[in-house]
């Protein structure tokens, strides 16, 4: 696993603090924090001086382009080769994670630029049949919902030797890279967003984009066959940056709920390396839907999102280094490099939680029509 650091410009709410956080050079940022009444030289409470590495860091300045070669580029080439990837972006609300995977129109984001670098190279492979399928789900309130087909929340399980599935999950065959990319918009319209005071446009569920690509040789021979998954994490958030008392501050209790799931899985995976351990998988559907992109993925990367931005009266914390969460869970995610499937251990008896609502804007939109083929593909 790769683990990146991506440094957003401060916003207009932040330009008039400090920066706190500093990159060094393309692998390590310095986080310089002032403590309350602390002068870092005399005496009060010592400035707070911590270097962190990672496998590359990308400043205020880095333009997706460059963020998609360093990120995704080097994948493409595994999921032709047949090995499932993953590209997962995470960190506080407001950070910049939707803008690295999904982007605008002026500035797309790594999904859109990973299918128009897939395409060209299906498309130089003259020499083999290939196909390609689509889905695209989120969990939102811990549900899952599928973005291209609106229909109720979907039942997720482990199928033996497909990994975790949900039930029903349309699957797309876009023929051109703007068949996918049309079904990419609709997703992303159907998914669960609002204006929170972090973000304008927050996402309030975490999307998980999948792309499954078949290859084959037109004189015989055994199909390659692989997916490659974005995943794009809701941010955490502090109770007071959610609009409202009540369906906001539901939605962002529920996500900061799956992120603390996240956060003891990747801990425990961490801790696993090389032996038998419980990594509670099961404690979300967030977690149980990752796993196959946490430990059944040849290849994965993650995209720490922060802000570089000191507390200012409004933003208390720099967004997106409260504890440090991106920062801690990326170190700890350094640490998984290496990993081999962990012979993991999981609770058992996830349940439906019952009560909770369907998600919202979920419109039935003319699209492409589905595969003809069981839920959960080929892979
Ligand atoms: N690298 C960047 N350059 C310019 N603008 C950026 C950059 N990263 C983020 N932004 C802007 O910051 C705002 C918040 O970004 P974004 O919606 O991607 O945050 P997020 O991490 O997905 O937050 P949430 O968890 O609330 O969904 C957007 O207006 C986005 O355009
Ligand atoms: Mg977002």
């Amino acid at each position: 696993m790769a683990v990146v650091l991506r440094v957003r410009p401060p916003n207009p709410r932040e330009r008039a603090a400090p920066s706190v956080l500093h990159v060094l050079n393309q692998r390590a940022v310095l986080f310089a924090s002032e403590e309350p009444g602390g002068t870092g030289n005399g005496p009060g409470r010592p400035r707070r001086n911590l270097e962190f590495e990672f496998d590359h860091v990308f400043g205020e300045r880095a333009t997706q382009e460059e963020v998609f070669q360093h990120t995704t580029l080097p994948l493409l080439d595994t999921l032709l080769a047949g090995y499932n990837c993953s590209v997962f972006a995470y960190g506080a609300s407001g950070v910049g994670k939707t803008h690295t995977m999904m982007g605008s129109k002026s500035t797309p984001g790594i999904v859109h630029l990973a299918t128009v670098e897939l395409y060209k190279r299906l498309e130089a492979m003259k020499d083999r049949s290939c196909e390609v399928l689509v889905s695209y789900q989120q969990v939102y309130k811990e549900r899952v919902y599928d973005l291209l087909k609106p229909q109720g929340p979907l039942n997720i399980w482990e199928q033996p030797g497909k990994g975790v599935v949900a039930q029903g999950l349309s699957l797309h065959q876009p023929k051109t890279p703007e068949q996918l990319l049309g079904l990419l918009a609709k997703g992303n319209k159907n998914r669960a967003q609002r204006s929170t005071k972090a973000n304008a446009a927050s996402s309030r569920s975490h999307a998980i984009f999948q792309i499954q690509v078949k290859h084959w040789d037109l004189t015989g021979g055994d199909p390659h066959v692989a997916k490659l998954s974005f995943i794009d994490l809701a941010g955490s958030e502090r109770a007071w940056d959610t609009p409202g008392r009540g369906e906001g501050m539901w939605e962002g209790t529920s996500i900061n709920r799956s992120l603390l799931a996240f956060k003891s899985v990747v801990r425990a995976l961490a801790g696993a390396k090389g032996g038998q351990c419980h990594v509670p998988f099961r404690d979300s559907k967030l977690t149980l839907l990752l796993k196959d992109s946490l430990v059944g993925s040849f290849r994965s990367t993650g995209i720490a999102a922060v802000s570089p931005a000191a507390p200012t009266k409004e933003v208390e914390e720099p967004t997106g280094l409260q504890e440090l969460p991106g920062l801690e869970e990326s170190i700890r995610l350094e640490e998984l490099k290496d990993l081999e499937s962990p012979g993991t251990e999981e609770s058992p008896g996830l349940e439906e939680s019952p009560g909770l609502e369907e998600s919202p804007g979920l419109e039935e939109s003319p699209g492409l029509e589905e595969a003809a083929l069981p839920c959960y593909g080929w892979v």
